[in-house]
C-alpha cells in the first residue's frame, strides 16, 4: 500500500490518501507541541514510539472486542488505518487527579479518584478545546444520543483494559485522551494511545513517564518515552 496525496498535516502526524478510499496512511512525526501549540519542540524518536505503541494498544483492544481504526503497521512511523470521520470531541478519562482537573477543582495532583471521571472537550484549537457536556453535544448535533452512549460505554471499558494492562508493567494510568470516528456508520476508536495522550506514572516512584516531562520542562523526555516502549515489550 502506497501513500498518495497528503490530506492533512497535524501537530504530531500527517495523513495520506491511498488507492483505497476506505483506507488512509498515518505518518507520525517527532514534533511536539503543548498548551495549544504555544510551546513547540521535538522529541527524538517520538513518532516511532507513538506509532508502534498505539498499534500495540489498538491490537490489544481489538482482541478485547473494542473496534478501532487500526489496519496494518507499514513501518516504524507509518500505519494503515480506516478512513473515519472524526467525532470532534476529545474524550478524557481520569483515574487520579492531575493536570487541568487538579487546577480546575483545586485538588492535589496524585489524589486517587473514588471513581473514574469522563470529560468531553470540543476539538477546536481556535477556541482552545473548551469542555462540553452531553446536553451541549446533543444540542449541537456533534453526535447522536446512541453514539454518545456507545462512546461513553466503550471509553470506560477501554479504561479498565488499559488500567489493568499498565499495572502489569508497573505503570499507573493516571488519565488519558482518546478520539472516536465514524466508519460506515459505526463508532470506532481512532487517533492514538501514546505518552502524548496519556499520563503514565511509575507505580512505586510516581516518576512521570509521559509528555508532561516536555510540557513541564522536567528533562529526560526521550528517556521516558523509551522506558514506556521497553515496559510494553517493544524494542
Ligand atoms: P489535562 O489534564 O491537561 O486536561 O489532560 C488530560 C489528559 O489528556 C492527559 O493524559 C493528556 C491528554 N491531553 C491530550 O492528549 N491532548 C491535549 O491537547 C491535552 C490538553 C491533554
Ligand atoms: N498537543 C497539544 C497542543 O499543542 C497539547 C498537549 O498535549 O498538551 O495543543
Amino acid at each position: 500500500m502506497e501513500k498518495k496525496e497528503m490530506l492533512y498535516e497535524g501537530k504530531a502526524k500527517k495523513v495520506f490518501k491511498t488507492d483505497d478510499p476506505d483506507l488512509f496512511i498515518i505518518d507520525y512525526k517527532d514534533d511536539a507541541t503543548a498548551f495549544n501549540g504555544l510551546k513547540k519542540g521535538t522529541i527524538a524518536g517520538k513518532g516511532v514510539v507513538n506509532n508502534r505503541m498505539s498499534n500495540l494498544m489498538f491490537s490489544m483492544l481489538e482482541k478485547e472486542g473494542v473496534p478501532t481504526h487500526f489496519v496494518k503497521e507499514l513501518s516504524d512511523r507509518e500505519t494503515v488505518v480506516k478512513n473515519v470521520s472524526i467525532v470532534p470531541l476529545e474524550v478524557i478519562v481520569r483515574n487520579t487527579a492531575a493536570g487541568s482537573f487538579s487546577k480546575r477543582f483545586g485538588v492535589e495532583e496524585g489524589r486517587k479518584l473514588s471513581s473514574p471521571t469522563l470529560e468531553f472537550c470540543l476539538k477546536d484549537d481556535a477556541l482552545g478545546d473548551p469542555m462540553i457536556n452531553d446536553y451541549q453535544i446533543l444540542a449541537l448535533d456533534l453526535a447522536t444520543k446512541e453514539e454518545l452512549d456507545t462512546i461513553t460505554k466503550m471509553t470506560f471499558r477501554i479504561n479498565e483494559i488499559l488500567k489493568n494492562f499498565f499495572l502489569t508493567i508497573g505503570v499507573d494510568l493516571i488519565d488519558f485522551k482518546i478520539e472516536y470516528g465514524r466508519f460506515h456508520g459505526q463508532i470506532i476508536l481512532a487517533d492514538e494511545i501514546s505518552p502524548d495522550t496519556c499520563r503514565f506514572w511509575d507505580v512505586n516512584t510516581h516518576e512521570k513517564l509521559d509528555k508532561d516531562r516536555f510540557r513541564r520542562d522536567l528533562g529526560g523526555v526521550e528517556e521516558a518515552y523509551a522506558e514506556i516502549m521497553k515496559r510494553i515489550g517493544l524494542n
